[in-house]
């Protein structure tokens, strides 16, 4: 049985391998965008905005602190851009889009003439579904602006997503979290006022010196607020700058939980937001809707073992896949606007193929707490001894229609999902696993 929790959440598969010049290998991502798909996939377009007014102490994503009006003017006219080369290609122009997400970074920081210019140019350049869903991400300072809000409103972006991460005063001011609780308040009430009702916010446990009694504070609060959904992750140490690591080296700040009240406070989160009325819709997601959202859905392949989901990404550091390849732009936001300006699509790593690509349905089989039996060929491209040690242990069993993730399970999810890896992928996951931990400090972009 495990012992150690393995410590990367991953969000995309395959693995993004190696660097390239950006755009240099614009004859694989010709190849991908210039075929006809007689049947496109069910499709999420996520729009990246890498800025933020300050940058929190944990936090891994490519964020880059901007103010002034110009970058943003510049860097929305590169999306824009980036939106118009993509609808000419023939493997975007015939899909039509089951949900957009406007994600960062903290997307809410563009003025609000800008974010129109995005909602317009969305329309202009792609199809959406008369239902999609459009979820629009911020920090609660900027997102509480009524007069984001109600553009927001009336184009449709139905669900908003915001940072919360802890009630603790302690913890907020240690990890420089900028906006005050009372900016959680202003965003919720503003945004309940103008008729939103699928609200999310991030929370984070496992923080420095948490136990469960700390724990429950923030879940007594949570209940108070009364959100339709919660991410509830657990918080990743690795991108910690230097100063933070040496203070917790030195006693001044508490350390991490261990992997024991780390599981005490899975099992206790997972418990307690039952009661509270959400259910636990996904791995980390917790909802009073009864679903996971289309953004995470998509994102993860389509959900219950289904691979085929893709994604269109647009910005700066964005991911995307398509066509069996995970592909992220380039993080330069100067070298990202030259080249899009340049007509060139600013792709600067991909992954390989799968040899089985079914193989990414079970991978995300974890994140959904189950695999539908329908789909054998993704249950057959996990390792037949890993499929049996997880029944030994206890951590799948058997229904009817699918196999799904006993309790016990839900506590495993990473280690799940690596061995499920297919043996490129592990070595490829390996290789990245060694580079966080000789370099403390690294910003990936992901957690
Ligand atoms: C891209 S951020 C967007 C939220 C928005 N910028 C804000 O902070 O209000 C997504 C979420 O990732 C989570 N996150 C950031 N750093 C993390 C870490 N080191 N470990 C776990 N979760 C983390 C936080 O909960 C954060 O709200
Ligand atoms: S947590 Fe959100 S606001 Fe804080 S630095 Fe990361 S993206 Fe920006």
């Amino acid at each position: 049985m495990y012992s150690d929790l393995h410590p990367v959440t991953y969000y995309f598969y395959p693995l993004l391998q190696g660097d390239y010049a950006p755009g240099s290998h614009q004859g694989l991502l010709d190849a991908i965008l210039d075929t006809e798909v007689p049947k496109p996939a069910e499709s999420l377009l996520y729009i990246h905005i890498p800025y933020c007014h300050d940058l929190c102490q944990f936090c891994p994503f490519h964020i880059k602190i901007a103010n002034g009006e110009d970058v943003y003017a510049r860097y929305t006219d590169s999306l824009c851009k980036e939106m118009e080369l993509l609808a000419r290609r023939p493997a975007i122009a015939q899909r039509t889009f089951s949900a957009v997400y406007f994600g960062g970074g903290s997307p809410s920081i563009l003025p609000v003439p800008q974010v129109r210019k995005l909602l317009e140019s969305i329309h202009r350049c792609f199809k959406l579904a008369p239902d999609a869903e459009l979820s629009f991400e911020g920090e609660p300072r900027t997102l509480s602006n009524p007069e984001l809000l109600e553009l927001l409103k009336a184009w449709k972006v139905s669900r908003l997503s915001f940072g919360l991460q802890t009630y603790d005063e302690v913890q907020r001011q240690r990890f420089r979290i900028v906006a005050t609780l009372k900016d959680v308040e202003r965003v919720t009430e503003n945004a309940r006022r103008l008729g939103f009702h699928d609200i999310n916010v991030d929370m984070m446990y496992d923080l420095p010196g948490q136990n469960i009694t700390r724990l429950n504070d923030d879940l007594a609060a949570l209940r108070a607020a009364d959100f339709d959904s919660v991410d509830y992750y657990n918080l990743h140490y690795y991108a910690f700058p230097k100063k933070f690591r040496a203070a917790m080296d030195t006693g001044e700040i508490p350390p991490k939980p261990g992997v024991d009240m780390h599981m005490a406070m899975n099992e206790h989160i997972r418990w307690r937001m039952r009661e509270l009325g959400y259910n636990a819709v996904a791995d980390q997601v917790f909802s009073k809707h009864g679903k996971v959202c289309e953004y995470f859905r998509l994102l993860w392949g389509g959900g219950d073992g289904d691979h085929a989901a893709e994604t269109v990404a647009v910005g700066s550091s964005a991911r995307g896949y398509l066509q069996g390849v995970s592909y992220m732009n380039t993080g330069e936001v100067n070298t990202y606007t030259n080249l899009v300006g340049q007509g060139v699509l600013p792709v600067a790593k991909l992954s390989g193929a799968l040899a089985r690509p079914e193989n990414r349905g079970a991978v995300f089989m974890p994140k959904f707490f189950r695999i539908a039996k329908r789909h054998q060929a993704a249950i057959d491209s996990i390792p037949a001894d890993v499929w049996q040690a997880w029944q030994e242990w206890g951590l799948i069993y058997e229904t009817p229609d699918t196999w799904e993730l006993s309790e016990t399970g839900k506590q495993w999810t990473t280690n799940m999902m690596l061995d499920a890896f297919d043996a490129t992928q592990r070595q490829a996951a390996g290789v990245s696993l060694n580079a966080l931990e000789k370099k403390p400090g690294v910003r990936t972009g992901t957690f």
